[in-house]
């Protein structure tokens, strides 16, 4: 079966489903944890559940299936789910919900023995390359009774087409490729996604197109490494081993001419992407960003490290240099580019003239924002593996002084906005205060 048939499939499934739900105004709640990635699977997973006629709710009570969609790039998100499928034990016996978890956390395998042994309740367990057969699995539980476990260890496939339940009605996230290749040492994301693959320009493209119409303003085109953007297909046909033979990559075969296509959908007013990685940042990108008025000048660049033996250690290939020479060729090419990062304190072996690199790199570019995570050692990967582990206490010392840097920054960079006036999108009420408005202004 080729992705289109497997698609359609499971689109009968929905449709059997949905027979089987009509008139019964069912419901459903979903909690998705980690990265915009599995957010944007989530609208996926939201959109097929709407259409198998389940509605959202926000109180568990009142589901009569729930779904967690996990993340497993830290720790402490593990003890949290195993704490939440408690709590599900006793609701179910009274609802008979259907519980399903799913995402990232579910491709390691010793999650999947605990959810197994300890949480026998739960209905269903589907992993990553296999979210758009959730409709079957749904059915397979409410027509068989049967317990589903459907998770796959090779690299999915890109699926088109399924239902979507977006949460913003002006930003919308457009995934343009999965998986990654990079294997930062530290890293669990290549193990639980597989390899990098790209969906076509072409796909893209409607998609956006799609969004322009419903009036979406913004895009934020996303991928674990999103200037990679068809390398893979771009090798396979160098090599052979694909051919293009509809001609689906001869317009547009990079990231770089992808910014440039999408900056021309009219409509759109904003586009943004995450993550770029430093090592991939070459100049065509660079330009795009100049030349496409709609590409916000705000680049999140994540550096992880500002030491180049730790880079090194890390496997990022780029060293604090060569960080630093890319910040600087953007601020002369971008006018007013601006920078955010995410940065890892206290891997394996970082001494303290290691830390005091970050903390240069951090006072010499003047990042706007800094996503700042303490190493968590995730099983499997090569960094978990080293010696030399850095103690709890010292990495907690110097990310409270990495916290501090950083915070004092941003204060004296924000008062060169007070008395100015800035175009920003309204994107909603504030979290934390219901009498204002949260904006971002052009470059952020
Ligand atoms: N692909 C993206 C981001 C992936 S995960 C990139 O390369 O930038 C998001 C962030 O989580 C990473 O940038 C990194 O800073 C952090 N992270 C990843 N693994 C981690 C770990 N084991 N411990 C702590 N932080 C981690
Ligand atoms: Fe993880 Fe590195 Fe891939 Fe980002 S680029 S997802 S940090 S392995
Ligand atoms: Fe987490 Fe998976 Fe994203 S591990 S960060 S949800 S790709």
């Amino acid at each position: 079966m080729n992705e289109l048939q497997e698609i359609e499939e499971q689109r009968q499934y929905i449709k059997k489903v949905s027979k089987i739900n009509e008139n019964k105004n069912l419901k459903y709640t979903i909690l998705t944890m980690g990265c915009k990635l599995n957010e944007n699977d989530s609208e996926k997973i939201c959109g097929m559940l709407e259409e198998m006629g389940y509605s959202r709710t926000e109180d568990i009570n009142k589901a009569n299936l729930a779904i967690y969609n996990t993340c497993c790039v830290r720790e402490n998100a593990e003890e949290r789910l195993f704490g939440k499928i408690g709590e599900l034990k006793q609701i179910k016996k009274k609802n008979n919900l259907i519980i399903a978890i799913g995402g990232c956390m579910m491709q390691e395998p010793h999650i999947l023995e605990k959810i197994k042994k300890s949480f026998n309740y739960v209905d269903i367990v589907f992993g990553t390359h296999t979210i758009h057969k959730l409709p079957e699995d749904i059915y397979k539980v409410i027509e068989k009774q049967k317990r589903v476990e459907d998770i796959i260890d090779i690299d999915g496939k890109v699926y088109e087409d399924l239902p979507i339940r977006r949460d913003s009605n002006i930003q919308g996230s457009v995934t343009i490729m999965y998986g990654c290749n990079n294997f930062c040492s530290y890293c669990i994301v290549p193990y639980v996604r597989g390899r990098e693959r790209s969906r076509k320009p072409s796909d893209i493209i409607k998609e956006v197109k799609e969004l322009a119409n419903k009036g979406y303003k913004e895009i934020i085109l996303l991928g674990q490494n999103v200037n990679s953007y068809l390398r893979s297909e771009m090798e396979a046909i160098a090599k052979g081993t694909l051919k293009d033979e509809a001609g689906d990559y001869k317009e547009i075969d990079s990231f770089a001419k992808l910014l440039r296509a999408i900056n021309k959908i009219e409509g759109i007013e904003r586009i943004r992407f995450i993550s770029p990685h430093p090592k991939d940042f070459t100049m065509d990108v660079i330009e795009a960003i100049r030349d496409c008025e709609k590409v916000c000048k705000f680049i999140h660049l994540p550096l992880q490290s500002g030491s180049t033996k730790m880079l090194k250690i890390m496997n990022r290939k780029y060293t604090k240099e060569q960080y630093l020479d890319l910040v600087e060729k953007m601020k002369k090419e971008i006018p007013n580019v601006k920078f955010s990062t995410d940065i890892i304190v206290g891997f394996a072996g970082e001494t303290e003239e290691d830390f005091e690199d970050t903390l240069d790199v951090v006072r010499k570019v003047g990042f706007e924002q800094v996503y700042m995570f303490i190493y968590s050692r995730r099983k499997g990967t090569p960094g978990d593996e080293m010696e030399n582990q850095i103690p709890e206490e010292i990495k907690h010392k110097r990310f409270d002084r990495l916290k501090k840097l950083v915070e004092d920054q941003i204060a004296i960079d924000n008062e060169k906005y007070v008395g100015t006036i800035q175009k920003v999108l309204v994107e909603g009420l504030s979290k934390n205060n219901e009498n204002m408005l949260t904006r971002k202004n052009r470059n952020k």
